[in-house]
C-alpha cells in the first residue's frame, strides 16, 4: 500500500503535462527544447554562421596544405648561408649584367632593390682606391636564367654570429622541380666568375674575430723576380716550398702531419713579407696574415684561427718575437692578457689540436729574442736571415729600374761604386770599407725619388746611410739554429 502512495500513477503524469503530449508524442522533454531553440530565427541564424566559419576554415587549411604539397612537388629552394664560400659569389653572380644569348645566358628580370658594398684600400702613392659593387639587396628578386624563372630571397636572419655581432645571412634561390638542374650551371658560372675574378691576384685574409676574413680586394699578384734577395736565398726557399707541396702523399704515407715551417728574419725593410705575397703569387695561393704583435690576439684565438685556416693559403705570422717578449705575462690561470704567450705560439703551431696541413711562414726582425724551441723541427722546419742590401742585390734593383735607359751599364758602374766608397756594400772581391748598412727598401725609396733620373739617384746615394745604425746580429744564412 504504501508503494502505492510513493510513486505516481502514469496516469497521474498524463494530467501532469498535458500539452506536450499533445504536440510531440513519446518524446523526452529535453529534446524537445533544443526544437524551440532551432525554431528560434537568431539562435537558428548563428549556428549557421558557424557551421560556414568552420567550413572556410577547413577549406582555408585544405588550400594551405594543398599549395604547400604542391610547392613541395613542383618547387625546389636552395638556401645558401652567409657562412658559406658560395655566398659571395652567388650575390656577385646575381649582380653582373650579362649579354642575354651569350654564353652566359642569364639575365637580371626584376632585382630592383640594390645594396652596396664598396671595398677601399688605402695606396702607397696617392688617394685610396675604391671598389664599388652592387649586389641585390635583401627581399625577394625574381632573375632569368636560361628558360628558368628563380625567385631569389635575400634574408637576414635574427640570430647573429657570436664571434663578430653580425647577423646571419641566407639567400634561397627556388625554382620549378623540373628546371632543378638549373643550380648546377648558375653554381658553375658563379664559380667561374669568382675564380676569373682572382685570377693573377692574391687573396689576403686577416682574422675578425674568430674567423678569417679576406681583407680589401684581392691584390695584384706581384711577380717573384720583382722582390730581389741576396744570390741564391729565393731559389733554395721556392724549391723547398714546391717539394713540399708535391709531397703530400709522402707525409701521408708515413702519418706525418703535412707542414713545413719558415722563419725569415733580418731588418725591418728587407723585403721578407713581399717575398711571402710574391711567393703566394707564384704557387697560386693566398696568404692568412696574424700579426703577433697586435692586442687582442690571444693564445686560444690563435689556435682556433690556425685550425681553420683557409684552404689554399700560407700562414704568415709577423713579429713572431711579440711572443717572446709577453713570455712572462701568463699570470697562475694562464691569463695572457690579450696577448699570444710562447708556450701558446708553439702550442698552436704544433700541438696536439695544431691544424694537420700548412705552411707557415713567421717572421721578426729580432731573432736574439726567439727561443730555440720555436725552431725546432715540425715548427721552424727552414731559418733564413734576409739581411740588409748586398752588392748583388743593389745592382739587380739598379736594372729593373734604370735597365732600359741604362743600356750599357755604366750608370749601375757608378752606383755600385758610390755605395763602396760610402762603405755601404763589400767590393766585388767582397771587401767592405765601412760598417754602414742599408735596406733593399731605402734603395727603392731612393730610386722611386729619382723614377727615370740615374744621375739624380748615384747623387743621393749619400741619403742611404741609415741615420741610426745598429750593428746586425752575427747569426748566419739559410738553415743555420740560432744560439740561445
Ligand atoms: N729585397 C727587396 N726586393 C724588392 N723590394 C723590396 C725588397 N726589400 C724591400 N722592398 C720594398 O720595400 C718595402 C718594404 O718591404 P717589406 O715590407 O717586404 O719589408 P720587411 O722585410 O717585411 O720589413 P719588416 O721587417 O719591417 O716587416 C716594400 O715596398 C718592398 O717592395
Ligand atoms: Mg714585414
Amino acid at each position: 500500500m504504501s508503494q502505492d502512495s510513493a510513486e505516481p500513477h502514469p496516469s497521474d503524469l498524463k494530467k501532469l503535462t498535458p500539452s506536450l503530449n499533445m504536440s510531440t508524442p513519446g518524446r523526452p522533454p529535453s529534446i524537445l527544447n533544443l526544437d524551440v531553440l532551432f525554431d528560434n530565427p537568431v539562435f537558428a541564424g548563428g549556428i549557421g554562421l558557424a557551421g560556414l566559419g568552420a567550413a572556410a576554415a577547413i577549406a582555408r587549411r585544405s588550400v594551405i596544405q594543398g599549395a604547400s604539397l604542391v610547392k613541395r612537388r613542383l618547387l625546389v629552394d636552395l638556401e645558401i648561408s652567409k657562412q658559406d664560400d658560395s655566398y659571395q659569389w652567388i650575390l656577385a653572380w646575381l649582380s653582373l649584367p650579362r649579354p642575354s644569348g651569350g654564353v652566359i645566358s642569364s639575365s637580371l628580370t626584376r632585382i630592383h632593390h640594390l645594396s652596396m658594398k664598396t671595398t677601399s684600400r688605402a695606396a702607397a702613392n696617392g688617394p685610396s682606391h675604391a671598389h664599388f659593387f652592387l649586389q641585390p639587396g635583401y627581399g625577394r628578386h625574381i632573375v632569368r636564367h636560361g628558360n628558368a624563372f628563380i625567385q631569389v630571397n635575400r634574408e637576414k636572419q635574427s640570430s647573429a654570429n657570436m664571434s663578430t655581432g653580425e647577423p646571419h645571412e641566407t639567400v634561397t634561390l627556388t625554382t620549378l622541380y623540373a628546371h632543378r638542374h638549373v643550380f648546377e650551371d648558375i653554381f658553375a658560372e658563379a664559380h667561374q666568375l669568382a675564380a676569373s675574378a682572382q685570377e693573377g691576384k692574391t687573396i689576403m685574409y686577416s682574422s675578425r674575430g674568430m674567423d678569417w676574413v679576406p681583407f680589401g680586394d684581392a691584390r695584384r699578384k706581384r711577380p717573384l723576380n720583382s722582390v730581389i734577395l741576396d744570390e741564391g736565398i729565393k731559389e733554395r726557399i721556392v724549391e723547398d716550398v714546391k717539394d713540399f707541396i708535391g709531397r703530400q702523399q709522402w707525409y701521408v704515407d708515413r702519418g706525418i702531419p703535412y707542414r713545413r715551417g719558415y722563419l725569415l728574419y733580418g731588418p725591418p725593410g728587407s723585403g721578407k713579407s713581399s717575398f711571402i705575397q710574391a711567393l703566394a703569387g707564384e704557387l697560386d695561393f693566398g696568404v692568412s696574415i696574424i700579426n703577433l704583435s697586435e692586442r687582442g690576439i690571444t693564445d686560444d684565438k690563435l689556435a682556433h684561427l690556425l685550425r681553420k685556416l683557409p684552404p689554399r693559403t700560407i700562414l704568415l705570422l709577423e713579429d713572431a718575437d711579440a711572443a717572446f717578449r709577453n713570455r712572462q705575462q701568463v699570470d697562475a690561470d694562464g691569463y695572457s692578457g690579450g696577448t699570444v704567450t710562447f708556450s701558446g705560439l708553439l702550442n698552436a703551431l704544433d700541438g696536439v689540436a695544431a691544424g694537420e696541413e700548412r705552411i707557415a711562414f713567421l717572421t721578426t726582425n729580432h731573432i736574439e729574442r726567439l727561443d730555440e724551441a720555436l725552431i725546432r723541427p715540425g715548427r721552424v722546419d727552414m731559418t733564413v736571415r734576409i739581411g740588409e742590401a748586398t752588392r748583388y742585390q743593389a745592382a739587380q734593383m739598379w736594372d729593373r729600374f734604370y735597365g732600359d735607359i741604362d743600356v750599357d751599364g755604366a750608370g749601375r758602374e757608378r752606383f755600385l761604386q758610390k755605395l763602396e766608397a760610402l762603405g755601404l756594400v763589400a767590393n766585388a772581391s767582397g771587401e767592405r770599407s765601412g760598417t754602414f748598412r742599408t735596406s733593399t727598401a731605402a734603395i727603392q725609396g731612393l730610386f722611386l725619388f729619382n723614377k727615370g733620373d740615374m744621375d739624380g739617384a748615384v747623387e743621393m746615394a749619400e741619403g742611404l746611410i741609415p741615420r741610426k745604425y745598429e750593428p746586425e746580429p752575427s747569426a748566419a744564412d739559410v738553415g743555420q739554429r740560432v744560439p740561445t
